[in-house]
């Protein structure tokens, strides 16, 4: 095959790849040898891998050394400047935790305090959340990981912008792929919407298990909104016992 033909193909099993993943079927990529021999002359320090057939090939988490490919993203993330919120940041803020955890907490985006220590929820709504967390669910804040949808403060604490939910979404999608956790819990409306792209409110997404790319994902309130509605702690503490019954293997999703 000459180099446009295989230009060509390359197009058209991204394109294929891309349908695939927008119509929610199995994460599996099937590659031509010719693609695979392309793509291995363009990874030459790629590892040792098994020959490959026009088998189907996995994106499954064997693929990935959690901790340090969690490293790598994390400083990939650190040198972003795709949206305009990269002028105004003191710094990324990525997210923390546990590489290996079993529950991962997606909230909005980082406020000052985050923004200041470039770690995730360690404000006012962080404190409730490590509550939540550790007197509630009775697990330890390190033994989770906690990131938001987007990397960088809006200014003000505004909400994100569709544009910047658009460029900052692969590094969440990139997170979770990474971390493979047993369940998602997404925190308020900007984190469930953008992990389910669904546009109810949050009052009409919780309250019942969803599925993310097969990993069991339940939504709940934002704890900041929580610190401005106390009477919906309930509900909160409602969705957190399922996700604790899950993660005990008490309940299934
Ligand atoms: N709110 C969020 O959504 N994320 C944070 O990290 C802090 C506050």
């Amino acid at each position: 095959m000459n180099n446009g033909n295989w230009l060509k193909q390359i197009i058209e099993e991204t394109r294929q790849l891309i349908e695939q993943a927008a119509s929610g079927a199995q994460r599996t990529i099937v590659l031509s040898p010719e693609v695979v021999a392309m793509l291995e002359n363009v990874r030459p320090q790629a590892a040792p891998s098994p020959p490959f057939s026009r088998e189907t090939v996995s994106e499954e988490p064997a693929d990935y050394e959690t901790g340090s490919d969690l490293a790598e993203l994390e400083r990939e993330v650190a040198q972003c400047t795709k949206c305009g919120l990269a002028k105004c940041r003191t710094q990324t803020v990525f997210g923390d935790g546990s590489p290996e955890a079993k529950l991962v907490f997606v909230g909005e985006a980082p406020g000052a305090e985050e923004d200041r220590q470039g770690r995730p929820f360690v404000g006012r709504a962080g404190q409730l959340l490590t509550d939540i967390i550790e007197k509630g669910m009775k697990l330890r804040r390190r033994d989770v990981y906690i990131c938001n949808v987007l990397k960088c403060r809006p200014p003000g604490n505004r909400n994100p912008s569709p544009e910047e939910v658009y460029y900052c979404e692969p590094y969440l999608i990139r997170q979770l792929e990474i971390i493979q956790p047993k369940v998602i819990c997404a925190l308020g409306k900007y984190a469930a919407q953008t992990l389910l792209k669904n546009t109810a409110p949050v009052s009409r997404l919780r309250g019942r298990w969803w599925e993310y790319h097969g990993i069991p994902l339940r939504v709940t309130y934002h704890p900041a909104y929580l610190l401005r509605n106390p009477n919906d702690k309930k509900e909160c503490w409602d969705d957190v016992k399922e996700i604790v019954k899950v993660l005990k293997g008490e309940a299934t999703p």
